[in-house]
C-alpha cells in the first residue's frame, strides 16, 4: 500500500483510511468464498450507510430473529475492515456485510448473482457536506483547512474511497453483472416505507404490514439517534469526537456550497456521469 496522505493509504487505485485494512485482506477477498445467502450493503463513505444497515437488520430481525448481536457494526461488518475479518468465513447464515468498496475490489462470487447487493446513493453536494463535517471529528481522517479545500479534494478523488464519481458510475454501469438494488438516501427520506418495502423484495421477506411499519420506526433518525446498536456512539470517543447521526435532511449542503461551488459540482456531475440518466433530488 502506497501512503499518499498523513491519512490516506492507496491500494488497487482505491483510496483507505490509514490503520483500517491491509493489502492482504484486499487481496484476500479475490478469493473470498460467497454464500448464496449473503447481503452486502455497499455505499460510498456518508451517502446513509448505517442508516440501511439498521433497515436491513431490522428486516431480517423481524423476518425471524437474529442471533445476540452487540450492535450493528458487529452484525453487519465492513467486509474490507481488519476487525473481525478472521471470523468472516465462520459466520452462521445468513451473513451480512457493509462495504465502500468499487466492484473490482470486491469477491468476484457476486457475480454469480446469487448474494445480493444493496447499494445506496446520496446527491454529492450532500455526500461532500456530510463528510466535511465527519472528517471534522474523525481522528482518522484529515481535517480540513476550509471547505473549499475539503471540495478540492472531494472532487480530485484525494479523500477516503477515491472519487465519489467513479464509485456511482462503476457501480451503475455494472448493473448486468450483479443481484443488485439501487437506493438513494433522498428516495429513503421522502418515502421510507415505500423503500423498505422495496428492500423487503428484493430481499424476499414477505413481512407483515406491522412489521414493516415495525422496521420503519426503527430507522427514523430520531429513533436510531436514541439506539445504542444503531446510533454508532459505541464507537470510542478518541476515535469520533461527535455524532454520527448530525443532521440526517437533504439539501444541508447549502449551508456549505458558495453558488459557483454547487455550479462547479453541478458541471462536474454532468461531465463524469451525465450520460447514467441518474436523477438527484437536492432539496
Ligand atoms: S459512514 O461513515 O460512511 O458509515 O456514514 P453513512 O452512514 O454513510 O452516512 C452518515 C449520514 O447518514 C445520516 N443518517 C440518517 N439520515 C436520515 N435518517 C436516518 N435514520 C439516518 N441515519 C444516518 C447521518 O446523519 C449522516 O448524514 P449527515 O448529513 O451528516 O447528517
Amino acid at each position: 500500500m502506497e501512503q499518499i496522505s498523513d491519512y490516506l493509504l492507496r491500494y488497487k487505485n482505491f483510496n483507505f483510511p490509514i490503520g483500517f485494512t491491509t493489502a492482504d485482506i484486499i487481496d484476500s477477498l479475490q478469493s473470498f468464498e460467497i454464500r448464496d445467502s449473503d447481503v452486502f450493503l455497499v455505499s460510498y463513505p456518508k451517502s446513509g450507510t448505517i442508516w440501511t444497515q439498521q433497515i436491513i437488520i431490522s428486516i431480517f430481525e423481524l423476518d425471524g430473529g437474529l442471533d445476540e448481536y452487540p450492535n450493528n457494526m458487529e452484525k453487519m461488518p465492513w467486509l474490507e475492515y481488519v476487525e473481525n475479518h478472521e471470523s468472516y468465513p465462520f459466520r452462521p447464515s445468513p451473513r451480512l456485510f457493509t462495504s465502500h468498496l468499487t466492484p473490482a475490489l470486491l469477491p468476484p462470487g457476486l457475480k454469480d448473482k446469487k448474494a445480493k447487493i444493496i447499494y445506496v446513493m446520496r446527491n454529492p453536494k450532500d455526500n461532500i457536506a456530510s463528510y466535511y463535517h465527519f472528517s471534522q471529528i474523525s481522528s482518522d481522517l484529515e481535517t480540513p483547512k476550509s471547505f473549499e479545500n475539503l471540495l478540492e479534494n472531494s472532487l480530485k478523488g484525494n479523500v477516503g474511497a477515491s472519487s465519489w464519481f467513479d464509485h456511482v458510475r462503476e457501480w451503475h454501469s455494472k448493473k448486468d453483472q450483479y443481484n443488485i438494488l439501487y437506493l438513494s438516501y433522498e428516495d429513503m427520506i421522502v418515502d421510507l416505507k415505500r423503500e423498505v418495502t422495496k428492500i423487503c423484495t428484493f430481499l424476499g421477506k414477505n413481512l407483515s404490514e406491522a412489521d414493516i411499519e415495525k422496521v420503519v420506526e426503527k430507522s427514523t433518525f430520531k429513533n436510531m439517534k436514541e439506539d445504542p446498536k444503531a446510533n454508532y456512539q459505541f464507537v470510542p470517543e478518541t476515535t469520533i469526537k461527535g455524532d454520527f447521526m448530525r443532521k440526517g435532511q437533504i439539501g444541508d449542503w447549502k449551508n456549505y456550497f458558495t453558488v459557483a461551488q454547487s455550479e462547479r459540482v453541478d458541471r462536474v456531475l454532468q461531465e463524469k456521469l451525465g450520460d447514467l440518466s441518474l436523477k438527484f433530488i437536492w432539496e
